[in-house]
């Protein structure tokens, strides 16, 4: 079976081909630079690039892979969560694929289809807990199989990623900051007591980040030196900061990563079952661009390790946004069957997205 992914949900236009759960070929255009310039992404210039590179980008994979249109057995895009008018020119690509070849169509869940991502590099067992930590949200799940996620928990404000961002932005770094904080962390020692972990003297599985973000800016409100030092990295690049920067740095994203080290650890301590081997989960799968962060892998590992877990975390390429998670996620549901009509409509940030809105084929 071969599918084509489609992945317009945010500020990467991007397309992969996955052949019998093999990944063929994949191009990616990233609108980094051209959001930087407005410090975050402004959604009608991100749905005019993807309508800007879309075309051009399926002729490349196209020609690089001598394909024609009939020879797709599936066009699999991201439905949502995502932004609106970036949905929208995915969505419309890929009807227009469908309608021009004998593929079936099928909408599929951006989420999901992070979490089921390292299913291309290993075989992902379940029961899992999975963990989805992205620029817009932080969710915990139970993952039963790949077309069955429950959701355990969610950000009731801010997403992990989201919370980087802003720390970045208060510092004055360029966007988006999760990386450069991740560079600006790297080989230092954090001040654990800096920063609280928020919202996790508690029994829920919900995160909430803003009391982390408040306690930053009231750090750095009596710290003008880093900011400036902040300004420096901005014109200078990485090489220009100081100690104290990347110390604070280091202080913030350990952090974040420690607040999602012990949810996981309520997770996997309120799992139904968790005395009967079967029911247990095997792994703990964590995925999205705050994935890539070094920290966050070295918090979970050792945090999966002493539960004697296998922790699985895709590789940094399949951590932030990619077409291949979206093909690969259409080939996992679209070789048992499932297909969406033509009649599929995408799902906003904000919205829930259907689980079970299959039709039958
Ligand atoms: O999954 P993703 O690419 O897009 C969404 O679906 O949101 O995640 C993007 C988020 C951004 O907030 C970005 O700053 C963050 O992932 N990010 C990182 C790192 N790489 C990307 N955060 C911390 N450390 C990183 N290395
Ligand atoms: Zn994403």
């Amino acid at each position: 079976m071969l599918c084509l992914g489609i992945e317009t949900s945010c500020d990467e236009t991007a397309l992969a081909l996955v052949r019998d759960g093999a990944l063929l070929d994949q191009v990616l255009a990233s609108q980094a630079d051209t959001h930087a310039l407005f410090g975050g992404v402004v959604p009608e210039l991100a749905s005019r690039e993807h309508y800007r590179f879309i075309g051009p980008l399926y002729d490349l994979i196209q020609k690089r892979n001598g394909l024609r249109a009939t020879d797709l057995d599936l066009v699999a895009v991201a439905r949502g969560p995502g932004l609106l008018g970036c949905l929208l020119v995915g969505m419309a690509f890929a009807k227009g694929l469908v309608l021009g070849s004998r593929a079936g169509l099928l909408g599929i869940n951006h989420l999901h289809a992070h979490l089921l991502a390292a299913g291309l590099e290993r075989d992902l067992p379940f029961p899992a807990l999975g963990l989805l930590i992205s620029g817009g949200h932080t969710h915990l799940y139970r993952m039963e199989s790949p077309s069955c996620l429950k959701i355990l928990g969610r950000t009731l404000d801010d997403a992990a990623g989201e919370a980087c961002d802003k720390f970045a932005k208060m510092l004055h770094l360029p966007y988006p900051g999760g990386a450069l904080l991740d560079a600006l962390s790297q080989g230092v020692e954090p001040d654990r007591k800096l920063f609280p972990r928020p919202y996790t003297r508690n029994a829920t599985l919900d995160f909430s980040f803003s009391g982390l973000k408040t306690a930053a800016a009231v750090c750095l409100a009596g710290r003008p030196e880093l900011i400036a030092a902040g300004k420096q990295v901005c014109a200078n690049g990485v090489e220009a900061s100081t100690e104290a920067l990347r110390r604070v740095c280091a202080s913030y994203v350990h952090a974040v990563a420690d607040t999602l080290r012990i949810k996981t650890e309520l997770a996997l301590d309120l799992w139904p079952g968790m005395e009967l081997g079967a029911l247990a989960p095997k792994a703990v799968i964590v995925a999205g661009g705050v994935a890539a962060n070094t920290t966050v892998r070295a918090v979970l590992g050792e945090c999966a390790a002493r539960r004697g877990l296998d922790l699985i975390l895709p590789s940094l390429r399949l951590c932030t946004d990619n077409a291949s998670m979206i093909a690969y996620a259409g080939w996992l549901l679209g070789r048992k069957g499932l297909r969406h009509d033509l009649a599929l409509s995408v799902v906003p940030r904000g919205h829930t997205v259907p689980d079970n809105d299959y039709v039958d084929n």
